[in-house]
């Protein structure tokens, strides 16, 4: 009784030139497929390709072969214009933040809204509303220099959040945050798919948040896929690099680079 995926990666391989000529792989024939009003969460070491997963799926790379389809739709031969159209039903909430510094919270928050040219008396309660859903209440005029690290990044999240977009990648939400605030920023995902039905890819490397909020698990590592599955499914494989990564082990497969 699944439905149709909202997202799919087919056989995807993506790799970078080497200054010697020479072609390193960063993701070696990866394929998933996202059912819509999920939150699928991908793990994996640092390097593994993580955040080059989650820029193929909002079309700001392309790959060397292979289809990602976002609505059924095959995305790696668009050009912009089209390109564009997708990403506006999807948020994207980036590593680093991102935000752009000349401009205050609310003027980032409201950004895409702006752009849209929706009233700014709704653009102003929407802003006002994430917000304080975020703890971030009347910090509308602070600049992003003013602001925390985890500020920050709750900042972001409210303006991939802000056009109500049908997909949400979050490329890891909780870094920098203290365990309250992680508690918080789950919550929020687990909130927008059961109210707004949100498709959610979240990277992350948090094990503990990530069996609180993923219908899903898949673990990346060195480009490929190891693990994909149920929470429940996912912790019972005998997977080396996947025990070692779950269990916190400095000893194992994993290479510490
Ligand atoms: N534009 C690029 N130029 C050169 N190398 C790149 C580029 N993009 C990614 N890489 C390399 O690809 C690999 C995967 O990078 P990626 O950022 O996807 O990892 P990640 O899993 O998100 O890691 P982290 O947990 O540290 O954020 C790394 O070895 C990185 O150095
Ligand atoms: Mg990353």
């Amino acid at each position: 009784m699944s439905s149709e995926p909202i997202i799919e990666l087919r056989h995807i391989h993506y790799s970078i030139a080497l200054p010697d000529g020479e072609r390193r792989a960063i993701l070696d024939d990866v394929s998933l497929a996202i059912e819509p009003g999920t939150i699928n969460c991908i793990m994996g070491t640092s390097g593994s390709g993580k955040t080059t997963l989650l820029r193929l799926m909002a079309g700001l790379i392309r790959p060397e072969s292979g289809e990602v389809l976002i609505f059924g739709r095959d995305i790696t031969a668009l050009r912009e214009p089209e390109l564009n159209k997708i990403r506006r039903e999807m948020g994207f909430v980036f590593q680093y933040s991102a935000l752009f510094d000349s401009l205050s919270v609310g003027q980032n928050i409201g950004f895409a809204l702006d752009r849209q040219r929706r009233p700014r008396a709704e653009i102003d309660s929407i802003v006002a509303n994430l917000l304080g859903e975020l703890g971030l209440s009347g910090l509308e005029n602070k600049r992003p220099s003013e602001l925390s690290g985890g500020m920050k990044k709750r900042v972001a999240m409210a303006r991939a959040l802000a056009s109500n977009p049908k997909i949400v990648l979050y490329d890891e939400p909780d870094s920098g945050l203290d365990p309250v605030m992680t508690r918080v920023i789950d919550e929020l995902i687990l909130q927008m798919r059961d109210e707004k039905k949100t498709t959610n890819v979240v990277v992350s490397h948090n094990v503990h948040s990530i069996w609180r909020i993923a219908d899903r698990v898949m673990m990346l590592h060195e480009g490929q896929m190891v693990a994909d599955g149920a929470p429940r499914e996912v912790e019972k494989l005998d997977v080396p690099v996947l025990r070692q990564f779950l269990e916190g082990r400095s000893d194992g497969p994993i290479l510490v680079r």
